[in-house]
């Protein structure tokens, strides 16, 4: 499954709100049409976002260099050109750090240049492309470390969609669960809907599905009733961000997971690649949360389903205290609490 194509000089985003009835790319021909597509969740999920970004970043470049070829008149230079498209995509979502991190990457890689469209006109398209490449060896890398922590015959519990769509490919806490799949274990999913977006039970559940995973997709209530049977063996979660204490950002719903999880003496692993890591910030408390339009909790698929003019609240995060976390899984290896030691060990970027 490709989730993002860069394709004549165009990006195109396999849209995810039409997911799964309906399989179709949407196009991006400028940097503000993909800042547009991450605000409304065409493509989402932390490591997904950054590469998308990463090519309106290319898109940006690529418009300010036409411009130039054309002898058109040019408002700005290529340093304000670029430094204003990486604002407009960072502001597109604020949790997922990766978003920022690949932004921070590609203007970077211009600055280190000097800004100059000579040296950048091969350079930039090739440094996105490399960081899509490389998002999706960190995630097989990742998925190997993880799959070493999942026990034969266990049923893993997961939460929104962390595999190819969420990502260039592969997925963080999915690729986990595919790579146990493939390595004999005969391991099975539950797979919570998650509310509002319905991210589990449309991408994941289709995700799944193609992979030829036994699965069953629960409503997100039911988690905890599936644990107390003794039915759920461990969970596995994907990250938006990661503060250096481990308190991990990731989809709303997450923490509740967490906590039911420790009730039940139940291991509860996130999956996350070191770019959604903010290791500036010391604890959760400084992550955040994106609040989403109220639409998304009073409909679904475009169907009424509260009252007209309830007050809604739409929090698209939450917040699990390291605490709750049993590991963190990474493409380096498996960071155990405490979490800044751990990660001062293994040599952090
Ligand atoms: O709002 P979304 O769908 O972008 O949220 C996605 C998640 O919370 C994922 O769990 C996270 O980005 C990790 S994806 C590999």
């Amino acid at each position: 499954m490709k989730p993002i194509l860069w394709k004549n000089n165009r990006l195109e985003l396999l849209d995810q709100t039409l997911l799964p009835h309906k399989k179709e790319y949407h196009v991006c021909q400028t940097h503000l049409d993909v800042a547009q597509a991450i605000r409304s969740m065409k493509v989402r999920g932390a490591p997904a976002i950054g590469v998308a970004a990463a090519f309106g970043m290319v898109l940006a470049f690529n418009s300010f260099l036409k411009k130039q070829k054309e002898k058109e008149i040019l408002e700005q230079t290529l340093e304000e050109a670029l430094r204003e498209a990486a604002a407009v995509l960072r502001s597109a979502r604020p949790t997922a750090a990766n978003l920022a991190w690949a932004v921070n990457k590609m203007l970077y890689c211009a600055q280190k240049d000097s800004f100059s469209t000579d040296h950048l006109e091969q350079l930039f398209e090739r440094k996105a492309l490399s960081l899509m490449e490389d998002d999706i060896k960190t995630n097989m890398r990742l998925a190997e470390y993880g799959s070493e922590l999942i026990q034969p015959d266990s049923c893993i519990l997961t939460y929104c969609n962390t595999g190819s769509l969420a990502t260039a490919g592969y997925g963080t806490a999915l690729g986990v669960i595919k790579t146990a799949q493939a390595s004999a274990k005969n391991i099975s999913v539950m797979v919570c809907e998650t509310r509002p977006f319905l991210q589990g039970a449309r991408l994941t559940a289709w995700e799944l599905q193609q992979e030829r995973i036994p699965f069953t997709l629960i409503t997100d209530n039911m988690a905890g009733y599936f644990m107390s049977r003794g039915k759920i063996h461990c969970v596995v979660v994907g990250a938006d961000r990661i503060a250096s204490n481990g308190d991990t950002a990731n989809k709303i719903g997450t923490y509740t997971l967490a906590v039911l999880a420790k009730r039940h003496q139940i291991p509860f692993y996130v999956a996350a690649p070191f770019s959604t890591f903010d290791l500036r910030i010391s604890d959760g408390s400084q992550i955040p949360i994106e609040e989403r339009n109220s639409s998304e909790v009073t409909q679904i698929d475009n169907v009424k389903i509260a009252p007209w003019g309830v007050k809604v609240a739409n929090p698209a995060f939450d917040i699990t205290p390291s605490e709750l976390i049993t590991a963190i899984i990474t493409e380096k290896g498996v960071l155990h609490p405490p979490y800044v030691e751990s990660l001062i060990d293994m040599g952090s970027p």
